[in-house]
């Protein structure tokens, strides 16, 4: 199989678990979506079945889907430049999830550090919970996959997509692409604003510790600005000793389209206080606007559903096709059309 002769193919998917992303999905993983839409032949997932692996409430679901579409749209995503679209309404995902299922080992789906995490959270652990990885793999590989921008925390995930799509080539003869995580090493972990030695996550222990796209711009500005920083008052970046310091220069290098190099001079001798005003228009200018901009989207709902609709359908079209490939390798009936 060859890749010379299309552009890449680009896919990622984010879980609808909560009203808003906040800045580690967006700087971690979201702006590349965006940028990748015109370098790339991009398909881009609000990955609802994901999202009942852990408790979730139907109604609160179907409005977190929504609003995540929503809020996908208003950060720049493209209908007419990229496919977007929800996990549920292309059955392909899980059809061939069933397949890798049995390509993965009991003992590889347990040393994912995630399963690992999140079922020490949950009282009751489900076998969805532990094929999570699984159905992300089928995300991946269904549609011939070559680059997924993700943060850091979804590496070991993408390591197990890659093992299972050369696995299942090397047994049943070439079907995969073998997928590359694409992870912007600057901004591949955005640290909580409270307790920068832990990944930026909605399930921070302190209400300032992160910051959601939706947050009203003061919001934004107090969190910035209450942001835990270190010892000694010199902005300076050095990610073991200073990481509270760190994390926010890497933020604003993020945002401000600059360089921490740059920050550093231009900081040198000004206080952290000077520093993390200026940081907190520069986040409140650039991520102020989409909470208008989702309302939009969310206030039309006929179009909105129309872009979804429009995205499942090309989705479906092309996740059929490695479908009926994996069907006849594995030895199956292809699927009968409706
Ligand atoms: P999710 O929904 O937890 O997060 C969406 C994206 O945001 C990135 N991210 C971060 N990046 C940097 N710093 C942070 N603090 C931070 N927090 C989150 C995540 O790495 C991710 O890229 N399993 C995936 C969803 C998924 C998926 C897929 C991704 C399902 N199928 C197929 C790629 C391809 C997840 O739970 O992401």
């Amino acid at each position: 199989m060859t890749t010379a002769d299309r552009k890449p193919r680009v896919f990622s998917g984010i879980q609808p678990t909560s009203d808003s992303f906040h800045l580690g999905n967006y700087l971690g993983a979201l702006r590349q979506w965006v940028a990748m839409q015109d370098t790339a032949d991009a398909l881009y997932c609000v990955v609802d079945q994901h999202a009942i692996t852990v408790d979730h409430d139907p109604k609160v679901l179907h409005q977190r889907s929504r609003a995540s579409a929503a809020q996908l749209l208003a950060l720049g995503l493209d209908p007419e430049r990229c496919t977007l679209f929800i996990q549920s309404q292309v059955p392909e995902h899980a059809m061939l999830a069933w397949i890798l299922g049995t390509e993965t080992g009991f003992g590889e789906a347990s040393r994912m550090t995630q399963f690992k995490d999140k079922s020490a959270k949950q009282e009751r652990t489900t076998v969805g919970l532990f094929t999570y990885p699984v159905l992300m793999a089928a995300d991946i590989l269904v549609y011939q996959t070559d680059q997924v921008p993700v943060g850091e925390d979804q590496r070991q995930h993408l390591e197990l997509s890659r093992d299972l799509a050369g696995r299942f080539n090397g047994t049943y003869g070439d079907t995969f692409i073998v997928p590359e995580p694409y992870i912007v090493k600057e901004t591949a972990t955005i640290k909580d604003l409270a307790e920068p030695e832990k990944k930026m996550s909605k399930s921070s222990t302190s209400p300032r510790g992160c910051l959601y796209l939706l947050d009203e711009p003061n919001l934004m500005r107090k969190k910035i600005k209450s942001a835990v920083t270190d010892s000694g008052g010199e902005v300076r970046y050095d990610m073991d000793a200073k990481p509270g310091v760190s994390n926010l220069l890497n933020i604003y290098a993020a945002l401000g389209e600059t360089t921490v190099g740059k920050l550093e001079a231009e900081y040198a001798g000004k206080g952290y206080g000077d520093f993390k005003g200026d940081l907190a228009d520069v986040v409140a200018d650039a991520l102020g606007p989409i909470a208008a901009k989702t309302r939009e989207y969310l206030a039309d709902k006929a179009e909105l559903d129309r872009i979804l609709t429009a995205g499942a359908e090309k989705a479906r079209h092309l996740a059929a096709r490695t479908i009926a490939k994996a069907y006849k390798r594995i030895g199956f009936y292809p699927p009968v059309a409706l």
